[in-house]
């Protein structure tokens, strides 16, 4: 893209401007965690939600707008930033309305159960989807635009994540400027930003900068030791870690745009307990060293020394080990638990000693409509649990505690279910055709009331004997999709 056209996007922005809400994203001290589920067996969204809910996360994040992980999620009180992944942005950045329908699809049926906050439209698309990059901005407008458009705007955020690589140096951080590549795309975006009251998205990862330098810069510098000081002798200012300056390298280049407005939030950060043996720093003695400073440093709720007043808003990468993704064996070991749900080093994130721990989660069966499976077919079903099927289906009419989300697939669950536990859960009560299928997490949400049925398990940890392979498989493959990972974030303003 040349100059002459981030010109016409400018106009457009100033057009734009006017329709929007002209607000500044009210950052607060907030730490995250990054919930990936490339990984075998990972938990069921029902489960996540009660271990995040067990070690006091309220908010989180992510990649895309799975419903089975959004209805987990509704009433829980506990934030959500859902996103686009790379692989979908084509299809539903085409045109205004393209991305309209996406919203409208698979946002608006949340909005009023599920404490939405942010769409991350694409992840690292500067970097690792440079053909979309002329694009994004137009995308990120039209999807603001959509927003306007249902009431949610002024709730309701949209960036995208960058990594760290769009600068073209990081040190010292106030000699940091972006890639001069980049600059016809990040100008308009930074004004898209600023216009709109969002944030900048940052993915910070000291662990890199240290694996690609380890002879030069200090193990205890990038751990967030409390001994290691670097200083900026062009700023004087004295840098506490690698973290610190890194996120302030982005700032500094913000700054030589002309925006100094624009907050950052971390989308991601973290350390690996395990590696190849060149990866060097990589156990788990560091990656708890690493967690447990970097949650200290949040909840201190001063900023980087050049920001000193934004307090950060932070994500741990990531909940989940998942042994799935590809790469080096520190991609498959960044998690703070097990896929059973349990702990894999002790470290406390919520400054209160509190040490993360797994929990225990009853287990017991639900009948629920197949995903990707014809419309007809579950209309049909549909009509005649609620006819011949004998159930009463009141409460997925208009104004019926069920009703929202309107879709087929919500009023196909609810039908299918009551039907499932009115016959006692006997055999093949669950098929419909094909289209039903038994789940072992409560699909219920805010008044809408799933009935279970009467067989309890107690759990310890995250085995679900139950869970049937086929709904773990629609689980990944739905995911599988694009990036994989769930943010969470554990929004600590309330422990301060
Ligand atoms: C798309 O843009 C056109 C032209 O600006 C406008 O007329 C139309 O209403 C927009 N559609 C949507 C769905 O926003
Ligand atoms: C969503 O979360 C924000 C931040 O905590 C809160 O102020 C707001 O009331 C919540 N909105 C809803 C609809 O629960
Ligand atoms: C800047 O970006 C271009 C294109 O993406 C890339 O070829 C170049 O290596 C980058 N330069 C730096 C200093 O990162
Ligand atoms: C930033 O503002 C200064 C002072 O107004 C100006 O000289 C400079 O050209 C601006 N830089 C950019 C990239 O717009
Ligand atoms: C909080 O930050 C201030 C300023 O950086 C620092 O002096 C203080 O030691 C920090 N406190 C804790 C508990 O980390
Ligand atoms: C999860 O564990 C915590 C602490 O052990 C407990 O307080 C909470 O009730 C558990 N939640 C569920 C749903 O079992
Ligand atoms: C159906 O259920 C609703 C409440 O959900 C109840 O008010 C109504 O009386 C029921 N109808 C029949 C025929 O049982
Ligand atoms: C299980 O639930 C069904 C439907 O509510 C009921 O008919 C059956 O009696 C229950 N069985 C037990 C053992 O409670």
């Amino acid at each position: 893209m040349g100059w002459p056209k981030v010109y016409g996007m400018l106009l457009l922005l100033a057009f734009h401007a006017l329709s929007s809400v002209f607000l500044v994203h009210p950052v607060d001290a907030s730490l995250g965690v990054v919930y990936g589920t490339q990984g075998s067996n990972v938990p069921i969204p029902a489960s996540v939600v009660q271990l995040l809910k067990t070690n006091g996360v309220p908010q989180v994040r992510i990649y895309d707008t799975n419903q089975d992980v959004l209805k987990a999620f509704a009433g829980s009180d506990i934030q959500v930033i859902v996103g686009i992944p790379n692989s979908q942005l084509a299809d539903i950045g085409k045109t205004n309305a393209t991305a309209a329908k996406w919203l409208t699809d698979n946002v608006v049926p949340y909005a009023d159960v599920v404490n939405i906050t942010a769409i991350a439209v694409g992840s690292e698309v500067l970097t690792s989807y440079q053909s979309y990059s002329t694009s994004l901005v137009r995308t990120m407008m039209w999807i603001h635009d959509a927003l306007i458009a249902n009431g949610l705007d002024a709730r309701i955020r949209v960036s995208t994540p960058h990594s760290t690589d769009i600068l073209a140096t990081t040190f010292p951080p106030s000699q940091a400027t972006f890639n001069r590549t980049l600059v016809p795309v990040l100008v308009p975006m930074l004004q898209f930003l600023s216009l709109t009251g969002s944030f900048m998205m940052f993915n910070v990862f000291p662990y890199y900068a240290y694996q690609a330098n380890f002879q030069a810069v200090d193990l205890q510098y990038a751990l967030f030791q409390p001994s290691a000081l670097v200083a900026d002798t062009y700023s004087n200012l004295m840098y506490p870690s690698l973290f610190d300056a890194l996120v302030d390298a982005g700032y500094y280049a913000m700054q030589v745009l002309n925006f100094s407005t624009v907050n950052i939030v971390v989308t991601e950060t973290g350390w690996p307990h395990q590696g190849d043996a060149n990866e060097v720093g990589a156990s788990t003695e560091n990656a708890a060293l690493y967690c447990g400073n970097l949650a200290r440093r949040v909840m201190n709720r001063t900023g980087t020394p050049f920001r000193p007043q934004t307090p950060m808003e932070v994500f741990v990468y990531e909940l989940f080990n998942e042994d799935l993704r590809s790469g080096a064996t520190s991609d498959r070991n960044y998690g703070l638990f097990s896929n059973n749900m349990v702990p894999v080093y002790n470290v406390d994130l919520t400054g209160q000693g509190r040490v993360l721990q797994a929990n225990s989660t009853q287990y017991q069966t639900w009948c629920v409509a197949k995903k990707d499976v014809s419309p007809q077919g579950l209309q049909q079903a549909l009509d005649w649990t609620c006819g011949q099927g004998g159930v009463n289906c009141s409460a997925i009419l208009k104004g019926g505690l069920c009703y929202e989300p309107d879709t087929l697939d919500s009023h196909a669950s609810w039908a299918f279910n009551s039907y499932y536990q009115k016959n006692g859960n006997a055999p093949n009560t669950c098929d419909f055709r094909g289209v039903g299928q038994i789940v072992t997490y409560n699909p219920s949400y805010l008044n809408c009331v799933y009935t279970a049925s009467n067989v309890t398990t107690t759990v310890g940890g995250g085995d679900f004997p139950g869970s049937s392979a086929a709904s773990r498989l629609e689980f990944h493959s739905a995911f599988t999709i694009g990036c994989l990972s769930l943010l969470v974030v554990a929004n600590l303003r309330y422990l301060l």
